[in-house]
């Protein structure tokens, strides 16, 4: 019997917060789950205490559960705000993630089961994967790309995009994995900034049904970007591929197939980066963040192991893309050196029908999933009675990443995907702590529907104000965290100032998340979202600024303010206030047009409201506070007095949006 879909409440953080607040449901993990869990209660408090008291102990232990060329020297050097972890160290994630496995036994294991859109489906064992991976390393030597160079990946959620990946981890070369949604000037800005001289893409991608053309881009990036000596792609669609620069373009399949499949994977250092991406900020051009291999090795093994409860028959699925730092640490990093079977597939949620999640997990019997609250969001308004016609009981556990997670949605996800019988993990952490930082361990504690949890191993956070003091449970202050942790980023590339003032310069000697959190007695977080001007639209971050200069760069723009708009599905929608030209008229349709091809689809304007002015103080900045307020539909509330024209307000408000 159809059910009349769910309508999710809106969630703007206010909603969240008195959610939360009235929100007192505590689910504890099943006896059956808690009796198989890797980390029980007594576990977790005495290994967490450990981590704090006794940071060397710790982390050598489970260092020291991996592969090392040559032990580290030292665990830590702390120099505020540069970390080393392991100095001195050497070793090789992908040896760690490939070769390890396989003499451990696990070479007959499957590694990846990826399935493509159109239906495809291609497995690779873990004796398999090292061998793509050798040829991929060797190719990459042949091609001259030695330890230390930047590589740019711009490719579809393929097995291809995990091999480059552990292909350049092999030889010490950074990846930078640029999202295939990004457009030209996006992906061009990535490639000068890391100055790459290989570029990997594909034909095209399969997205809801269509060949997404990622050559076609990456030629017209190649015109802005020259740094750019060689384009290596993978055939994925077939698509026809009109340009083809001779002595540039190579095939993946004439360089890589020919190969060796053995390689020797390179020892190298702790600090070698292990690969940049790109991610946006308050303020400027998305930043490089730079994680390092042995740290970040460690923290992604040690995350995956515990917050998933890893067991050797499980069948994991992160549906994240490579696009993605949840799509770095995982669906490679963290599942291969746990030697999972990972579970991949590169489209739409909703292609064929919004069935194809309980499609795959139903076929591919997937025992833990992790997904974003907006898929979630969007799976609820579609109605329960569509992953009720699929065989969902091979789950065990459910995660949730990328945003908060308001209770009605954490329930549905609970009851109707989960039966009610898998714990839901919601796990707190960003592209710049590389690996997750707040969650509930599910054998180990109760959730709390919309609350994160607390903190995971080695993690200190606290909440402080702006001026650096701490806060007591139950109030709202800024998220911080007090001491280092191995997978932290290590500088923003090519421009440490910036990774100084942004991270750990705007409260004193603290790392800044840039989100407001609450604590209550029992220690659980809950994140109420960005305090700055950074927003989260379906789990993508943007930041408001590059919206901006991308809207102000069109002929007719000449001032644009930016700001989010809670959106029941998406999180939040982005809306734009938009001063058009003396003289010129606006066209809305080509506006978004512009901002997709400045930046991508996904920065595209919900609304577009075009404005006679913008709220500014008499010192011409922009009150985003009240263009909030408005964008929401919310009454104007706040001092106005020190608006150099407050009618502005009710002329903005009174404008329709187009
Ligand atoms: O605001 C927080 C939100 O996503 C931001 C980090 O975004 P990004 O670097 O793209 O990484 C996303 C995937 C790790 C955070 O500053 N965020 C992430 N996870 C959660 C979250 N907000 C609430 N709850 C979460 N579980």
């Amino acid at each position: 019997m159809a059910q009349t879909p769910q309508q999710p409440k809106p969630t703007t953080a206010q909603d969240h917060i008195d959610a939360m607040l009235h929100e007192n449901r505590v689910i504890p993990p099943s006896d059956a789950f808690r009796a198989r869990a890797k980390v029980s209660r007594e576990d977790y408090e005495r290994m967490y205490r450990q981590s704090l008291d006794d940071p060397d102990g710790f982390w050598s232990g489970v260092a020291g559960e991996l592969h090392w060329m040559k032990d580290w020297d030292q665990v830590l050097d702390w120099q505020l705000p540069h970390a080393q972890w392991f100095v001195g160290g050497q070793t090789n994630v992908a040896y760690n993630a490939l070769d390890r496995n396989v003499q451990r036994g696990y070479g007959d294991k499957r590694a990846i089961v990826w399935e493509g859109e159109d239906g495809e489906v291609r497995t690779y064992t873990y004796a398999e994967l090292l061998r793509e991976v050798c040829k991929a390393a060797n190719a990459l030597e042949g091609l001259g790309v030695v330890a230390g160079d930047r590589v740019t990946l711009y490719l579809p959620l393929i097995p291809e995009a995990a091999i480059a990946m552990l292909a350049c981890a092999r030889i010490g070369a950074a990846h930078s994995v640029v999202f295939g949604g990004f457009s030209v000037a996006a992906l061009a800005d990535r490639i000068n900034n890391a100055q790459s001289k290989l570029l990997i893409t594909a034909d095209a991608g399969y997205r809801r049904g269509k060949p997404v053309t990622l050559k076609v881009n990456a030629d017209e990036a190649a015109k802005l970007a020259p740094s750019l000596e060689k384009i290596l792609v993978v055939k994925r669609t077939g698509t026809p591929v009109d340009w083809w620069t001779e002595g540039r373009d190579l095939w993946w399949h004439d360089v890589v197939d020919r190969q060796s499949d053995q390689h020797e994977a390179a020892a190298l250092d702790s600090e070698q980066p292990l690969f940049l991406l790109y991610t946006s900020g308050s303020t400027g051009t998305p930043k490089g963040v730079v994680h390092t291999t042995g740290g970040y090795m460690v923290g992604t093994y040690l995350t995956t192991k515990t917050v998933f409860d890893l067991q050797d028959d499980d069948v994991y699925w992160c549906t994240a893309d490579v696009g993605w730092v949840t799509g770095h640490s995982y669906s490679v990093y963290g599942p291969l050196l746990n030697a999972a079977t990972v579970v991949m597939y590169e489209g739409a949620p909703n292609h064929p029908d919004w069935g194809r999640f309980w499609d795959i997990i139903q076929r591919h019997r997937v025992t833990i999933l992790y997904t974003a609250p907006t898929a979630i969001r969007a799976f609820m308004q579609h109605g329960e009675e569509i992953p009720g016609r699929y065989d969902l009981s091979s789950l065990r556990l459910l995660g949730s990443v990328g945003e908060p997670i308001n209770p009605e949605a954490w329930m549905w996800y609970w009851r109707v995907i989960g039966g009610e019988r898998c714990p839901v993990v919601d796990t707190w952490w960003q592209t710049e702590t590389g690996s997750i930082m707040l969650t509930t361990l599910p054998g180990a504690h109760p959730s709390k529907p919309g609350s994160a949890g607390v903190p995971m191993f080695g993690i200190e956070p606290t909440l402080m104000t702006h001026e650096g003091d701490e806060l007591g449970p139950g109030d709202g202050g800024l998220l911080v965290i007090k001491r280092p942790w191995p997978s932290m980023l290590r500088t923003v590339y090519g421009d440490d100032e910036r990774y100084r003032k942004s991270y750990w310069g705007e409260i004193g000697g603290v790392y800044f998340a840039g989100d407001g959190a609450r604590r209550d007695s029992d220690g659980y977080y809950t994140i109420v979202g960005r305090v700055d001007d950074v927003l989260n639209v379906s789990g993508h971050r943007l930041g408001t600024m590059e919206i901006e200069s991308a809207l102000v760069s069109h002929p007719d723009v000449s001032e644009a303010a930016v700001v989010g708009r809670p959106d029941p599905v998406k999180g939040e929608a982005v809306v734009a206030f938009v001063l058009l030209q003396d003289g010129h008229s606006a066209d809305p349709a080509d506006l978004r047009r512009h901002v997709s091809r400045e930046i991508g689809a996904l920065a595209r304007p919900d609304a577009i409201i075009i404005a006679e002015a913008l709220p500014k103080t008499r010192s011409g900045k922009i009150m985003r506070r009240f263009l909030r307020q408005i964008a929401a539909g919310n009454e104007i509330t706040g001092d106005t007095s020190t608006l150099e024209d407050p009618a502005v307000l009710d002329k903005l408000a009174s404008t329709p949006a187009v």
